[in-house]
């Protein structure tokens, strides 16, 4: 089990999330927070934008495209509101009328970090150099709107030069950053970073313009390729101002040994995360910002020993050093740093003993410690030395090499959020009193080490759990009872934990707002619920074990399903899918009947494998019967279109990119329905009694196809010359066959 991270305080960088891998290669990403409510964007719009450009109203309104415009009668009442109001001092300057503030910021946010549907943007368009008649503006936020139109940023805000806030984050803006910027030189904050997910490339080739902005208290850039800027920290170093420096994800290739003037005597916060350094981590000019708060140097490739000079940034809170390739134990100088609060140094080398490493951890004042990041960094030694840490709130140990018991005394840390212990060598028992004091426990991993639950039947939890992984544990002969409680839980992962049984009924209610469940590799038995539509199940993991019974109906948020190498037997159920369903595994069960038409419908599902059942029939065509009316014999444009229309739906494309269908009773003709699965790459259909000739479309319509097993079924006739030109085609395997006719020519051995 893995973790990455994006981990660093960068302001623009807003979710911190977790990507777990899990063992079988799935992943589950938790959500980040949804910041929006839609439902008021109207009416915050026209509202801020009516209240905020006093004289241009008009032209405010006609800024509203793409469906997102107010119903004009509403827009005119608030319009009509904001005329009833005689004073704005927060955006007009009461002393003079000037507008000072223009805040049309939205809070950005994204649902899902791989959509870019989910990215809401609230206002579209484009910046109207009418900007330029705000001469007395102090503030302009514009930030996650998407006004850039992939055009760099207008070169015209450089006038604006009584700005002293400007901010144009997360902005769709491209190309180069106007050096005119350096004019606004009352400029404290500015903020033009943008998540290089999402938008598009922005750079500097030469932040020497920086300079000229003395005043600048907090800097953002991340985002910006400040790649070919080698002398950045030479330009950054001239603002004395600077509190805030936020460059992750800049490209950074060069850093400066030390500064001769140190001019940065105030700077608490330094984000550089995602740069690639490459470089040893000491010298480095920024282990002489003493008045550093939070240093964050994540990813940047990074390496050699952790540096003495640590200790010289003595009001540290802050330390994100993960990732890199630093080697060896932390220095004894870390000590000095008092105000610690954060530490991740997780995937590092660091080699060796935990106990010598608390050692080193500062405990000056009555420890400030909370959060504690060590996984994956080569660790050994026991947990009994982490009892020290009674402010520990996150720990996250996984993946390294401890051993021993988990002293009972855990349960005395009482701040304690995330005991994150799995994939070690521990062992022994964990029992209730392990627990005592754990009320704020939230995440537990437990996984892959030598540990066995005991705890009472009716033992009742102090906790509410939101994550448990459990795999490998031994937690008892069946589903223990004290998870009943537990209804938190959005993800659980009890795979290959010894359970047995039948799952009881309480197990899907209690967990029907989780969205991983995870209960692979047991020895469960007995019949699921007929239907699982009441769940918000997105991964489901029930595989081998001895289910029996049918395949239940499906959760509408299921995505992934894996129930292979059990007894599953009945038919599917006729709407079988779910239109978010990507990948399904029912292999070695006894399901019988029919692949449902459903299929046709899920055009989301991207892998199939329903082999080692006991299936008849051919595959559903889709709706081809109906397109068959398109054929020449009846050329009649009404009826064509109709046909069109009545199938639209069965007609869309399918993504499938692996059907596995081998050894079942499946009959008919080469299926039709891969005539839509255009990104197939991946087609077995071994050991079915399939017959026919082997269609010449094979190549047009699955060109991407790189296995093709159509071993021991009835196919005859000649093989088509066309799957010649299939050229990524690794795998095939036509034996046992009825074909005929000579082999083609470019199936011999040269
Ligand atoms: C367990 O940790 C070891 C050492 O860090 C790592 O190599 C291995 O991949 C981890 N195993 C799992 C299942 O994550
Ligand atoms: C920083 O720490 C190093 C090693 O601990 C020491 O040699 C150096 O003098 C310190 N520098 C400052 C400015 O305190
Ligand atoms: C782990 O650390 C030890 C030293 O404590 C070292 O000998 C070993 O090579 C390290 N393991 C890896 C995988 O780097
Ligand atoms: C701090 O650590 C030192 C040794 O590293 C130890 O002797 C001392 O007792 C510790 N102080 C507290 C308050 O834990
Ligand atoms: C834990 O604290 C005790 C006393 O407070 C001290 O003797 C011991 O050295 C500390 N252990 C570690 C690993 O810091
Ligand atoms: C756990 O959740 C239940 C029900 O929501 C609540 O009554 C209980 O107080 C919670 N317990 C803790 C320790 O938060
Ligand atoms: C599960 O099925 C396997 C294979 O049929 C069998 O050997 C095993 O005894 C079954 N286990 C239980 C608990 O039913
Ligand atoms: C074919 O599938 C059936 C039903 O699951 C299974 O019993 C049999 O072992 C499978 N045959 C092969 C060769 O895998
Ligand atoms: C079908 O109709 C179109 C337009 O009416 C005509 O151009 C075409 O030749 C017809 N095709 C056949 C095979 O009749
Ligand atoms: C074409 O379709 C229309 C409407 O379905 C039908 O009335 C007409 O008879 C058809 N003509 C032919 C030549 O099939």
């Amino acid at each position: 089990m893995k973790y990455s991270f994006i981990h660093c305080l960068a302001h623009c960088a807003l979710q911190t999330y977790v990507t777990r891998t899990l063992p079988s290669t799935m992943t589950a990403t938790p959500r980040s927070p949804f910041h929006g409510a839609a439902a008021m964007l109207c009416l915050l719009l026209a509202f801020s934008l009516a209240t905020t450009i006093a004289s241009s109203v008009s032209s405010a309104a006609e800024m509203f495209v793409n469906g997102s415009s107010c119903i004009a009668a509403e827009r005119d009442a608030l319009l009509s509101f904001k005329d009833g109001i005689t004073s704005d001092p927060s955006r007009c300057s009461t002393r003079t009328g000037h507008v000072v503030k223009l805040d049309l910021g939205n809070n950005f946010y994204t649902d899902d970090i791989e959509s870019n549907d989910n990215v809401v943007h609230w206002l579209r368009g484009q910046i109207s150099s009418s900007l330029l008649c705000l001469h007395h503006a102090r503030h302009l936020n514009l930030s996650g709107n998407a006004l850039g139109g992939n055009m760099t940023i207008p070169k015209f805000i450089g006038s604006l030069k009584s700005l002293t806030h400007l901010d144009l984050s997360n902005m769709d803006f491209s190309g180069r950053v106007p050096p005119q910027l350096g004019n606004l030189t009352r400029l404290e904050y500015l903020d033009i970073c943008s998540d290089y997910q999402f938008y598009a490339y922005t750079y500097s080739s030469d932040v020497s313009w920086l300079a000229r902005l003395h005043s600048l208290v907090r800097l953002d850039m991340s985002g910006v390729d400040l790649s070919a800027a080698v002398n950045w920290v030479h330009s950054v170093n001239t603002l004395p101002n600077l509190s805030l420096l936020e460059l992750t994800s800049c490209g950074l290739n060069s850093s400066s040994p030390s500064l001769l003037h140190r001019n940065l005597t105030i700077l608490e916060t330094l984000g550089l995360c995602d740069n690639p350094f490459n470089s040893p981590a000491a010298p480095n000019w920024y282990w002489d910002i003493t008045s550093l708060k939070s240093l964050s140097i994540f990813n940047c490739g990074l390496s050699g020993p952790f540096p003495d000079e640590l200790g010289n940034l003595t009001l540290l809170e802050t330390l994100y050093m993960a990732s890199n390739n630093m080697e060896g134990m932390i220095p004894s100088t870390l000590k000095n740093l008092c105000s610690l609060e954060k530490i991740s140094l997780h995937h590092n080398n660091i080699g060796g003993d935990i106990k010598d490493l608390i050692e080193r951890l500062p405990n000056c004042s009555s420890d400030n410690l909370q959060i504690l990041y060590l996984f994956d960094s080569n660790i050994t030694g026991t947990l009994k030395s982490v009892l020290n840490l009674t402010s520990l709130s996150i720990l996250s140990i996984e993946d390294n090499y401890l051993s021993g018991f988990v002293p009972v005394e855990i349960g005395t840390l009482r701040n304690l959020r995330s005991l994150l212990i799995g994939n070690n060598s521990l062992s022994g028992v964990i029992s209730e009193a392990h627990f005592s004091g754990l009320t704020k426990l939230d995440q537990i991993d437990l996984c892959y080490n030598y540990l066995q639950v005991i705890v009472d039947m009716d033992w009742e939890p102090p906790f509410n759990l939101t994550g448990a992984y459990l795999a490998s544990c031994h937690l008892g002969a069946q589903v223990p009872n004290w998870l009943r409680g537990q209804s938190s839980v959005s993800y659980l992962d009890m795979s290959d934990a010894g359970l047995g049984g039948r799952i009881p009924d309480w197990f899907w209610i209690t967990f029907s707002s989780a969205h991983h469940l995870d209960l692979s590799y047991n020895q469960f038995h007995g019949e699921l619920p007929l239907s699982l539509e009441f769940m918000s199940v997105q991964e489901l993991f029930l595989q081998s074990n001895n289910f029996t019974g049918s395949v239940p109906q499906l959760p509408i948020s299921v995505v992934l399903l894996d129930i292979s190498n059990n007894f599953f037997n009945g038919q599917l159920p006729s709407n079988f899918g779910s239109p978010c369903l990507q990948v399904a595994v029912l292999f070695s069960n006894r399901i019988t009947g029919i692949i449902p038409n459903s299929i046709c419908r899920w055009t989301n599902l991207r892998f199939l494998d329903l082999s080692n059942n006991l299936l008849m029939r051919g595959l559903p065509d889709c709706g081809k019967e109906e397109q068959k009316q398109q054929n020449p014999s009846s050329n009649n444009s009404s009826r064509v279109n109709s046909a069109k229309r009545s199938s639209v739906i069965f007609l869309s494309k399918q993504e499938i990119h692996t059907l596995l269908l081998r050894n079942n009773s499946l009959s008919g003709g080469f299926p039709l329905f891969l005539k839509q699965c255009q990104n197939l790459m991946f087609l077995d259909l071994t050991e079915n009694i399939f017959s026919g000739e082997l269609p010449a479309w094979i190549s047009e319509h699955m060109p991407s196809l790189v296995m093709l097993r159509l071993r021991s079924n009835k196919f005859s006739g000649h093989i088509p010359i066309e799957i010649m030109s299939l050229s990524s085609l690794h795998i095939l395997d036509l034996a046992c066959n009825t074909f005929s006719g000579v082999i083609p020519q470019f199936l011999l051995p040269s």
